[in-house]
């Protein structure tokens, strides 16, 4: 279990019974599950179970997918609460991947100007990353482009939702996995490279030491730097070139997939910039794991579409590099350079 600043966090195999004590210490008038069908199918009878509340529980599903992600599932949202008379001390709890956690907190965040929020994230990317930090949003006319940030009172990781998962979530999940090791820590790398036969295998022991560490790791960055003015943007790392690929791809290529793409493209960029000297050991990695490493994309056309990322400075385009595994900077550098680099 993690007290962190913002969010009590517990981890583990099975402790999804937690949830109803975790509900009881905040006390809310009313409780709201948001889902959406698939993981309703799944999971919803034992999360109600677990829940054990005859009265003032609902549950609320959606669509399943990033199309959903949007103003009128909001809205939809919204209108249920008010009807159901729900209000600024009721909780709302993201049953879900992403896709559930990002809307259902943008909900909670602004719905009366605030109400309880808590995550049970069921995707391996979930529960590594966007079921933490507290990043809320919804796509307009463009991916993420209105939120807010809205940090959860718990989160319950329980990675037996991962026991239904497809393998392309999975593996989706995996590639922010390996970005942790790059950015912060070696050991963790290491410990992935010994491990790929039991990560491919969804090994228990396994599974739970990774996504402990991950969360362990994204929680200290965001506790040092909850707004991305600094330190949070190394989260970034793959995620410029990511960025473009999703977008160049009409979203066809999943964020995971991209990103590992993204990771090769900053990694050999920083072959210059950095001196980094260890491209072929993450390539090996990536692609043990099964996750792609490159990209028949026109580069001119990634690179270019770089500069309309959120974070770029000026033009210029902004990108997390690696020195060594385990250590990565945050550098601005001239696209003209960037697409000389990756035409090596
Ligand atoms: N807030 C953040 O910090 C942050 C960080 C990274 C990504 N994101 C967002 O996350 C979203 C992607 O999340 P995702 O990859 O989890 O996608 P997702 O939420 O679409 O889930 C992927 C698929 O798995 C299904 N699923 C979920 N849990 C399941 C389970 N236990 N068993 C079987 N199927 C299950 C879903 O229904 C869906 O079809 C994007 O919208 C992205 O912008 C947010």
């Amino acid at each position: 279990m993690i007290k962190g600043k913002f969010s009590k966090i517990t981890i583990g195999r099975g402790i999804l019974d937690q949830i109803s004590s975790e509900i009881r210490s905040i006390g809310p008038s009313k409780v709201c599950i948001i889902t959406n069908r698939i993981v309703s199918k799944n999971w919803l009878d034992k999360v109600l179970e677990a829940i054990h509340l005859n009265n003032g529980l609902e549950t609320i599903e959606i669509g399943d997918g990033e199309r959903y992600k949007n103003i009128t599932t909001a809205t939809y949202i919204w209108r249920r609460l008010l009807e159901k008379k729900f209000t600024r001390k009721s909780l709302l709890i993201a049953l879900g991947g992403g896709v559930v956690g990002d809307l259902a907190g943008f909900v909670a965040s602004t719905f009366m100007r605030g109400i309880y929020f808590s995550q049970v994230p069921t995707t391996l990317l979930a529960q590594v990353d966007s079921g933490i930090g507290g990043k809320t949003g919804i796509n307009f006319k463009g991916k993420n482009t209105i939120g807010t940030f809205y940090q959860p009172k718990f989160i319950l990781v329980d990675t037996q939702f991962l026991d239904t998962l497809p393998n392309l979530e999975y593996l989706n999940g995996l590639a922010e996995v390996v970005k942790y090791g790059v950015i912060r820590d070696v050991e963790f790398f290491k410990f992935l490279e010994n491990n790929v036969g039991e990560i491919k295998a969804k090994d228990q022991l396994v599974l739970q030491k990774i996504v402990k560490r991950c969360v362990e790791m994204k929680v200290s960055v965001v506790e040092a730097d909850e707004r991305e003015t600094g330190l949070r943007m190394i989260l970034n790392f793959g995620h410029t070139f990511g960025h473009s690929i999703e977008k160049l791809t009409n979203y066809r290529l999943r964020h995971g997939f991209a990103v590992s793409i993204g990771m090769m493209m900053a990694s050999k960029v920083a072959t210059e910039i950095t001196g980094f000297h260890q491209l072929d050991r993450l390539e090996s990695l990536l692609k043990n794991l099964g996750l792609p490493t490159s990209t028949k994309l026109d580069l001119e056309s990634v690179v270019k579409e770089t500069s309309k990322d959120k974070k770029a400075w000026y033009g210029k385009t902004v990108l997390v590099l690696p020195e060594r595994i385990g250590k990565v900077t945050i550098n601005e550098v001239e696209q003209k350079d960037i697409l000389r680099i990756l035409r090596k």
